[in-house]
């Protein structure tokens, strides 16, 4: 299965997003399309570009963002080794892809569906909205701290309803949790609730969704070496206490199934 994954690929376009009054650490990757038409919104890669030395013998995960004929779409925000060596490849660099991996979101149609995203959570929903069936019956919410330029916002608030909140300070904490809530709630009959973000925002929404019994269910970010279930380097636990690995099982998992 990895071999089959595998693919090398070149960078069709790379760019820093942001204002040239306040530049950033978030980048659009553009690469060439492996042959992931028929891939799974929700669904990962893991990328290492081709001239990484044996210091960084491992490639790194993201969600794919979306898939066009000619090419897929991630969005990456710089945190260490691997994704400041990615935000400096230039078009024309090979990087080698394994991907599509992982499960994805469920996609019901006409199901009213919440999409609620922290930060670069919102990456996997880009696509996920394009190849809905039905996108009016989806609804997003957006949950961010630097500036909204950052991240895949404004397309997706062409496509369908959408609502940014920010979080200046750790004041606005508070607020933000309680409006995650309250929109939470129109979701209880019959509507389903997609989350992705870091921990934090993953544990609000799946405390939540337990406490008022509203299906949902949570993407997982952990860190990864190999991507395909042969390191144990994604362990967490499921309901029961059993150990499973993220990148094999997940990386979605129904709210219900899941120790954050
Ligand atoms: C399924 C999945 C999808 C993801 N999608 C995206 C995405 O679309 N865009 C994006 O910017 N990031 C995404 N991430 C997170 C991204 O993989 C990490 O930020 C990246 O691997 C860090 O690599 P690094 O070498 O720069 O950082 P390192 O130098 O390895 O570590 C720097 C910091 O990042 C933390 N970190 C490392 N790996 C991960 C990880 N896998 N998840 C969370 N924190 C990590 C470390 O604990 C450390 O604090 C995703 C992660 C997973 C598991
Ligand atoms: S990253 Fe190796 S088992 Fe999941």
């Amino acid at each position: 299965m990895v071999e089959r994954n595998c693919r090398e690929v070149k960078v069709r376009e790379i760019r820093f997003l942001g204002t040239w009054d306040e530049p950033s650490d978030f980048v659009e990757l553009t690469l060439e399309n492996p042959g992931w038409e028929s891939y799974r919104p929700g669904q990962f890669a893991m990328l290492r570009a081709r001239h990484w030395g044996l210091e960084l013998p491992w490639g790194r995960p993201f969600s794919i963002s979306r898939v066009d004929a000619e090419s897929v779409t991630f969005f990456i925000q710089v945190v260490g080794r691997g994704t400041s060596r990615l935000a400096r490849l230039r078009t024309g660099d090979e990087v080698v892809v394994w991907g599509p991996l992982g499960n994805g979101f469920s996609a019901p149609p006409e199901t009213p569906t919440l999409l609620l995203a922290g930060g670069m959570g919102i990456a996997p929903f880009r696509g996920y909205v394009e190849r809905h069936r039905t996108p009016e019956s989806l609804r997003l919410v957006f949950a961010h701290r630097t500036g909204l330029d950052f991240y895949p916002y404004q397309s997706l608030a062409q496509l369908v309803h959408a609502e940014a909140i920010q979080e200046h300070t750790p004041e606005d904490l508070p607020g933000i949790i309680a409006r995650l809530e309250e929109v939470m709630d129109e979701y209880a009959e019959g509507g389903l609730v997609l989350a992705c973000g870091p921990t934090p925002f993953l544990h609000t929404v799946q405390t939540y969704a337990l406490k008022m019994d509203i299906r949902a269910e949570i993407s997982l970010e952990k860190t990864m070496a190999c991507g395909v279930g042969a390191c144990l380097g994604c362990v967490c636990k499921d309901a029961e206490g059993k150990h499973m690995q993220v990148c094999a099982r997940g990386p979605v998992f129904p709210a219900t199934g899941v120790q954050l």
